[in-house]
């Protein structure tokens, strides 16, 4: 049994210590990274992944592909050597789509390269804690540098830059084929949410209120931009007015169809016309119900659940627009925006049942319109925030979601630009300006954390070196070119201009990736270097791997 037993610890389980521990984290994280490496880039290809039940996605998210993979083989999680260090890499993909919404592919082929260095490192007996201090130095220069040296006001770029950052983030993916239809589609949602703080006079851009319908048919160019919140339903009846002028919208979280007794609730009677009268308050409880939430000022009623069509009818007296079983997800976010709050019961705190106008959101207008062979109800002019939402057209479901978690990662791009105002060169330009920086400056330490500096700089470079591969051009030149380029741009003040080379991944050439229009956010690289060094550290710090035996269950023995 498990427990100290004698002067030796004895342990009911097995135990791997030291270098086999590393090296089996280090395979394991490096295997997941392999099978991230080919989808990087813009020439990088898809994965597909199968579920156990046979459900099919197709993607080039490196965050999805991650949480597939981890729901492919719960075997990695559970048991096999290092696979559960690789859950780290499943967490440090989720964090940087959370925090950035891209480079979920990068950070973590930069995270296993930083590990598998580090790892040989140990083998050639440098101790773990000199790799570590040399990697958090390595970082917080990297990171310095970006912010001094390679970031660019987007003031002084032109309008531009937000369209150029929108294509760069989709043109790894489905929609990069038409990045400038979609580019615009971006910009124009993200824009067009802008709020401000009242307050602190803060600029927001609440991605959140972008709203994203799917709609199968027609081709992926017949997607459009509406204006308005839309729901992905109809009026209940057709006696309900299509248009509401300065609608009071009540989200309601409740069922507003004929009251039944509780299950299980007898109830005897010996005259029938008593059974009658049981049936009419039926009615009437649901009727009073509904006519105090009208009388409240409500014209729209958004309702999560059901309402019966004998109910239906006091709706369409009072011109007001119903709406029966909206998604949840759906009714919270009317909520927010229009400044309602959803309410799931009328019985108020004296046992009676009230509807406080308080609880209403308010909108310009509710219309409902017929959207590719659709009714939908737009929310116009919503309190709050200002609502757009994205319709997109599609062959299929899988093509349908691909888009979906493109235009997320373009959203969330552009947010960042506007947000933060600095961009970077991309095409691996970051990186080897870095490689360059960090060989540097560590030459000009005398300590025992040059090694993995070093070990550091170099292995940054697997990003330039596998967007090259992806695009099947020769790696090891076109590489070594571009820290030609960085290393005059950073030694000769006149070539200063060459610290945007990056590579051009279709002419296989070095080029000025502002000039083309490949930028990206100066927070995504920051954050990419950041996230991959502290998640490389995580691991490199485990030098015991104890594994319990499952306790044997009684009666089995
Ligand atoms: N037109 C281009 N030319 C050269 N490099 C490009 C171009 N467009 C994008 N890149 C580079 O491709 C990389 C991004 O690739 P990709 O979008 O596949 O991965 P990711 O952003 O790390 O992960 P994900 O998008 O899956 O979250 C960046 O390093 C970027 O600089
Ligand atoms: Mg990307």
């Amino acid at each position: 049994m498990a427990g100290a037993a004698g002067p030796q610890l004895q342990l009911h389980g097995e135990r791997t210590t030291g270098q086999d521990v590393r090296t089996q984290n280090a395979t394991a994280v490096l295997a997941v990274a392999n099978i991230l490496k080919t989808s990087l880039g813009p020439v990088g290809l898809d994965k597909m992944l199968v579920d156990d039940i046979g459900d099919v996605t197709i993607t080039n998210d490196g965050a999805t592909i991650l949480k597939l993979l981890d729901v492919e083989h719960p075997a990695a999680k559970a048991g096999g050597g290092g696979g559960q260090s690789t859950v780290i890499l499943v967490e440090l993909a989720e964090l940087q789509d959370q925090e950035v919404g891209d480079g979920t592919t990068s950070v973590v082929i930069v995270a296993a390269e930083l590990l598998k260095r580090a790892n040989e490192l140990v083998r050639a007996k440098i101790h773990p804690t000199s790799i570590i201090g040399g990697y958090r130095l390595a970082m917080r220069e990297a990171c310095k540098y970006i912010e001094q040296q390679l970031a660019i006001p987007t003031s002084s770029l032109g309008a531009e830059t937000l369209m150029a950052a929108a294509k760069t983030a989709m043109s790894s993916k489905i929609v990069g084929a038409d990045s400038d239809f979609f580019g615009r589609i971006v910009v124009d949602a993200v824009t067009a949410v802008k709020s401000e703080d009242e307050e602190t006079g803060r600029v927001r851009y609440p991605v959140g209120a972008i709203n994203i319908l799917k709609a199968h048919g027609k081709s992926a160019k017949e997607s459009q931009l509406l204006d308005g919140y839309a729901l992905n339903l109809g009026r209940a009846a057709q006696g309900m007015p299509k248009n509401v002028k300065n609608a009071r919208i009540a989200c309601l979280d409740m069922n507003l169809q004929k009251a039944r007794m509780h299950f299980g609730v007898q109830v005897l009677v010996t005259d029938p016309k008593e059974l009658e009268l049981i049936r009419q308050r039926e009615l009437d409880i649901t009727r009073e119900r509904i006519q105090k939430i009208i009388d409240s000022g409500a014209n729209v009623i958004l309702t999560t659940k059901g309402i019966d069509d004998t109910a239906l009818k006091y709706f369409v007296e009072a011109g007001a627009i119903a709406c029966r079983r909206v998604p949840k997800d759906d009714l919270r976010r009317v909520a927010k925006a229009t400044g309602g709050s959803i309410v799931m019961t009328l019985a108020d705190m004296e046992g009676n049942e009230t509807f406080d106008p308080a609880n209403l959101g308010v909108a310009e207008e509710v219309v409902e319109e017929s959207v590719a062979d659709n009714d939908m109800l737009m929310i116009r002019g919503p309190k709050n925030t200002r609502a757009v939402t994205v319709l997109l057209r599609g062959a299929n479901d899988y093509m349908l979601d691909e888009m979906d978690r493109s235009l997320h990662d373009a959203f969330c791009i552009v947010k960042r630009v506007l947000e933060s105002g600095q961009v970077v060169p991309g095409g691996g330009a970051v990186e080897a300006a870095l490689n360059v920086y960090l060989e540097n400056f560590a030459t000009t330490l005398g300590s025992r954390e040059q090694l993995a500096i070093a070990e550091f700089a170099d292995a940054l470079l697997i990003i330039p070196k596998t967007l090259a591969v992806n695009a099947a051009k020769d790696a090891t030149e076109l590489v070594a070119k571009l820290r030609a380029f960085h290393y005059s741009a950073q030694t000769n003040p006149e070539k200063k201009a060459l610290a945007q080379s990056g590579l051009d991944l279709v002419g296989g050439t070095i080029r000025d990736n502002i000039a083309a229009g490949v930028v990206e956010p100066a927070l995504s690289k920051l954050k990419i270097i950041q996230f991959a060094t502290e998640a490389a550290i995580t691991i490199l710090r485990i030098d015991d791997l104890i594994r319990l035996e499952p306790e044997p269950q009684e009666g089995e023995e």
